[in-house]
This record gives C-alpha cells, sequence and structure tokens, in this order.
C-alpha cells in the first residue's frame, strides 16, 4: 500500500498556507471581561486568588472600563461586593447598591459599551447561597421575585443585558415579564442555563465572598455527570426568553457548548471560569507551559466547540494578542 494521494501536510506547508486555509478565528468582538465592584472609592486592589484581577470601586472601574474598550472589547461583565450582606442579599437590588453605582458611572462615561450585569444574590446573602433560604432550603419561587427586582434595578441604572447565574427555575421567565413590565423591553437576557456545580469556581468564590456558609450548591447548579439536562436547561431558558444562552464552565464543557450549537440557533456563550484561568496562570508561572500559547489554544477550543461569545479573565491580553498578530 502506497502513502496515497491525498496528503494532508501539504495544506500545512507554510504559514501563509495555514493561514489561508484555517477555518475558526478569534476577535476581541467575541470576548466578554468580567469586573468585581466593590463598595466604596478609590478602590484598585489585585484580588488574591486570581492574578491580573483587581477589585475596583464605582469610580476606578470607568477607567478600566475604558482601557477595555480602547482594546476593542464590546462588553464587560459587572459583579458586586457590596458593604453589607444580610439574610435576603437585599444590598443586590438597592438603588444605590454597588452594581447600580458602577453601571450609572460607566454607561454616563462610555455609553457605547456593553454593560451586562450579573445577577445572583450570593455575593449579597450573608449565608452565601444564590437565593433565600426558608427551612434550610434555597427557597426558588421567593429568589425568582428577588432576582426580578435585581434586574430591574439593574435596567433602570443603564444595565444593557441582564445575566442571571442562579439556576433558580423559572427565573428567566420571571426577569422577563418584571422587565417588559417595567418598560425595558430592549433589555437583553444572557442566561447562565447549563451551569454546572463546579470545583472551577474557587478563585471566584474568594474574589467574590460568595462561597456558601453551608452546604453546597448541588441542589441548584448541575449535575457534571448530566448532559442531558443542560439540553433541557437551555430549552426551557429560551422559552422562557433567553437572548442568550450560556455554558460554565467552558475547557471541561465543550461537549455541552457543541451540544447548544447544534441544537439551537441563538447565541451561545461561555463562561472560562476562574479556576481554569488560574490553572493556566500557575502552569505557565511554573514554566509548564507558554502563557500566550496556551491562551489562544484554550480560547480557540471554546470556539471551535461552538461557542460566539466567551466570557473570560483573560480578555484584555487576548485582545492584545489578538491585535499584534
Ligand atoms: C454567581 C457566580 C459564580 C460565578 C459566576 N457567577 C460563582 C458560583 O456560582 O459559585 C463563577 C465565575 C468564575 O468562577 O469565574 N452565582
Amino acid at each position: 500500500m502506497g502513502i496515497g494521494r491525498k496528503r494532508m501536510r501539504r495544506l500545512r506547508t507554510t504559514e501563509a498556507m495555514r493561514r489561508l486555509v484555517r477555518d475558526i478565528s478569534i476577535s476581541a468582538d467575541d470576548l466578554v471581561y468580567p469586573l468585581f465592584v466593590k463598595a466604596g472609592s478609590g478602590i484598585k486592589s489585585p484580588i488574591k486568588s486570581m492574578d491580573g484581577c483587581f477589585h475596583f470601586s464605582d469610580d476606578t472601574v470607568v477607567e478600566e472600563a475604558a482601557e477595555v474598550m480602547s482594546l476593542g472589547i464590546p462588553a464587560v461583565l459587572l459583579f458586586g461586593l457590596p458593604g453589607q450582606k444580610d439574610q435576603q442579599g437585599s444590598g443586590a437590588w438597592m438603588d444605590d447598591g454597588v452594581v447600580q453605582q458602577a453601571v450609572r458611572a460607566i454607561k454616563k462615561q462610555l455609553p457605547e459599551l456593553l454593560v451586562i450585569t450579573d445577577v445572583c444574590l450570593c455575593e449579597y446573602t450573608s449565608h452565601g447561597h444564590c437565593g433565600v433560604i426558608n427551612s434550610g432550603k434555597v427557597d426558588n419561587d421567593k429568589t425568582c421575585q428577588l432576582l426580578a427586582k435585581t434586574a430591574v434595578s439593574h435596567a433602570h441604572c443603564g444595565a444593557d443585558m441582564i445575566a442571571p447565574s442562579d439556576m433558580m427555575d423559572g427565573r428567566v421567565g420571571v426577569i422577563r415579564d418584571a422587565l417588559d413590565e417595567a418598560g425595558f423591553v430592549d433589555t437583553a437576557i444572557m442566561a447562565y442555563s447549563a451551569k454546572y456545580a463546579s470545583a472551577f469556581y474557587g478563585p471566584f468564590r474568594d474574589a467574590a465572598e460568595s462561597a456558601p456558609s453551608f452546604g453546597d450548591r448541588k441542589s441548584y447548579q448541575m449535575d457534571f455527570r448530566s448532559a442531558g439536562q443542560a439540553v433541557a436547561q437551555m430549552n426551557l431558558d429560551i422559552e422562557q426568553g433567553a437572548d442568550i444562552i450560556m455554558v460554565k464552565p467552558a475547557v471541561g464543557y465543550l461537549d455541552v457548548i457543541s451540544r447548544a450549537r447544534q441544537r439551537f440557533d441563538v447565541p451561545v456563550a461561555a463562561y472560562n471560569v476562574s479556576g481554569e484561568y488560574m490553572m493556566i496562570n500557575d502552569a505557565a508561572k511554573a514554566g509548564h507551559l507558554d502563557r500566550e500559547q496556551a491562551i489562544m489554544e484554550t480560547l480557540f477550543s471554546i470556539k471551535r466547540a461552538g461557542a460566539d461569545i466567551i466570557v473570560t479573565y483573560f480578555a484584555k491580553e487576548a485582545a492584545e494578542i489578538i491585535r499584534k498578530q
């Protein structure tokens, strides 16, 4: 048997040839950069568990958002760390809450930057769960009402898109109705639809001070031993009015991203989470791999699986890498 006529290496011979035939690309347009805002002023303090990320206050976050925008990244995703937490998580929907103030400040200075807000109660509750507790359990329906209130308060301040990450049943529909009733018919919803209970959120929970004080999130976030449920979750969210569906985490869940792409016609986002971010940071620091190459290979794997949008702490760095290529 000869080698055959088909030689795959022909198309790999030179960089120009490889550039010509490649079929996946990433641009800054595909990226979303997460930002953490804290109550206070003049804050820009490094987050210990997440190298290269900072806590900002509503005044300093504007400068950072401007830098993100100047790199060609279209959107930021805001997380809030309130001054005070309580059982209900009331800091989440306060008119002068930390995210509310940050949204106002950013939209005032940078009206063209898309501002997405994470909607969840875990950063605001004293117990750290994503909803209110009733007899030791997270009360789904009561939580949905509070999430809707939070979403409307973000929209009032100018948020362009609401991203519920709590995994309560029915929250997308309740939020959509509340936004519409309040007149925010154009405020979009990016639902964390297939969000798994994951060890890879570890660094984020330090950054957002949101680790649950008892139990875990397994009664609302998905079991990673399941794939079919992800499709059901995404289906439900689309039915209830999600404009964009999200899979989270990304790297260990490329199969789920791929299913989402094949099954649905809405944009698919993937969240390259804090643990995935720190694994590359630490491995590069230890000299095990080339940082820039590992970042781009990871982002391309997420894109290749079918994600249109990638939420990543690497967004700024990736935009710079893309620019110089
Ligand atoms: C809030 C939320 C979490 C993340 C995004 N939104 C934490 C969690 O669900 O425990 C994780 C993000 C990351 O790890 O980068 N519910």
